[in-house]
């Protein structure tokens, strides 16, 4: 019986096969475990040392059963080892890495550059209540600007009595709330997307706009025209850009006027501050006194400028991009081509 179970641990090629031979042995029904149980019709003289044989022969296959079942581990994990080797000599795979997006990387220059003459940033909502979006600005509801700005309006459920909201077509209703907010002076910047009807080469439906304001008790169009000169030269990095400041009309501002950069797009390529071309990039004027009035801010004591900046528009002239669409597009190979992806 020993040598048979002993011999047959030995040969064991898995641990499948040992179970098997410890349950024939050791199992409630083993051969060995029955053996026991007839130790209680034995004569007690014959017992006793049937008993101890019994015992040391069932220590022995249990000692023998584990020892093998260490060495099939040991074995395992030496083939697994040889298996699964690593050379850690070996360098890296590259790895590709996300990147800033390029309009994201503008608002941050075009933040940094404002926060260096004092500004501060605020924010607002892009679902806005039509109150906030025209009427604060000066924007009546028969306004034609209303029409003009091919708004999205926010569809309504009947028996809906809030007022009417629309996705916000501009960021100058976050000078109306930050008036609200902080009163006068003040001096903020808000970054953010505005949402037009309108798709072409220079549109997208969304689209990203910096506002300012600056109001105090003195402030003039001559301080909006060093802001926005001084701004330009330092994002383009070109000493001699040229501002024109051309008439316009806003409701929300009194006088107006846009500014339109010198550009040249000669043989493909863009250079600022040369040229015979001019881009608009920016609308702006003196706060309208009654934008102040309905933001809580006296009129008669206050007085400042505001400017809406087209933060793609900057990003166009920046890079030279001619088509404004594939900012959104997410082709990796569009942005790996401007250098704006790994
Ligand atoms: N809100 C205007 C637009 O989107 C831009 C603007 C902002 C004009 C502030 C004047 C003052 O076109």
């Amino acid at each position: 019986l020993k040598e048979r179970y002993l011999g047959g641990i030995a040969e064991a090629g898995d641990e499948a096969a040992l179970e098997e031979l410890r349950v024939a042995a050791l199992g409630k029904k083993g051969e060995i475990s029955l053996k026991m149980r007839e130790l209680g019709q034995m004569d007690p003289a014959v017992r006793q040392a049937a008993g101890q044989a019994l015992n040391r022969l069932k220590d022995e296959i249990d000692a023998a059963l584990r020892a093998k079942k260490a060495a099939l581990g040991d074995a395992a994990l030496d083939e697994r080892l040889k298996a699964e080797w690593l050379d850690v000599t070996l360098p890296g795979r590259p790895r590709r890495q996300g990147t800033v997006h390029p309009i994201s990387q503008v608002t941050e220059e075009v933040t940094a550059i404002f926060a260096d003459m004092g500004f501060a940033v605020a924010e607002g909502p892009q679902i806005e209540s039509d109150w906030y979006n025209f009427d604060a600005l000066n924007i009546p509801p028969e306004h034609p600007s209303r029409q003009e700005m091919d708004t999205f309006y926010m569809a309504r459920a009947e028996g809906d009595n809030r007022p009417p909201h629309v996705l916000r077509t501009h960021t100058s209703p976050v000078q109306i709330r930050s008036m609200q907010t902080h009163g006068a002076p003040i001096r903020i910047i808000a970054p953010g997307r505005v949402y037009r009807m309108d798709m072409d080469q220079t549109h997208t439906p969304m689209f990203h706009q910096v506002e300012g304001l600056a109001i105090d008790r003195d402030i003039s169009m001559a301080n909006l025209k060093w802001v926005l000169e001084e701004f330009c030269r330092a994002f383009f990095e070109v000493e001699g850009v040229e501002l024109r400041f051309r008439a316009s009309h806003f409701p929300f501002t009194e006088p107006s006027a846009e500014v339109d950069i010198r550009c040249s797009w000669a043989g493909g390529s863009l250079k600022i501050g040369e040229g015979d071309d001019w881009m608009e990039i920016l609308g702006s004027g003196m706060v309208h006194p009654k934008v102040l009035a309905a933001a809580g801010v006296d009129p008669d004591e206050w007085q400042g400028f505001a400017f809406g900046l087209g933060i793609d528009r900057l990003a166009m002239l920046k890079y030279g991009i001619p088509d404004l669409r594939a900012f959104f597009e997410s082709d990796l190979r569009w942005l790996r081509h401007y250098g704006f992806a790994a």
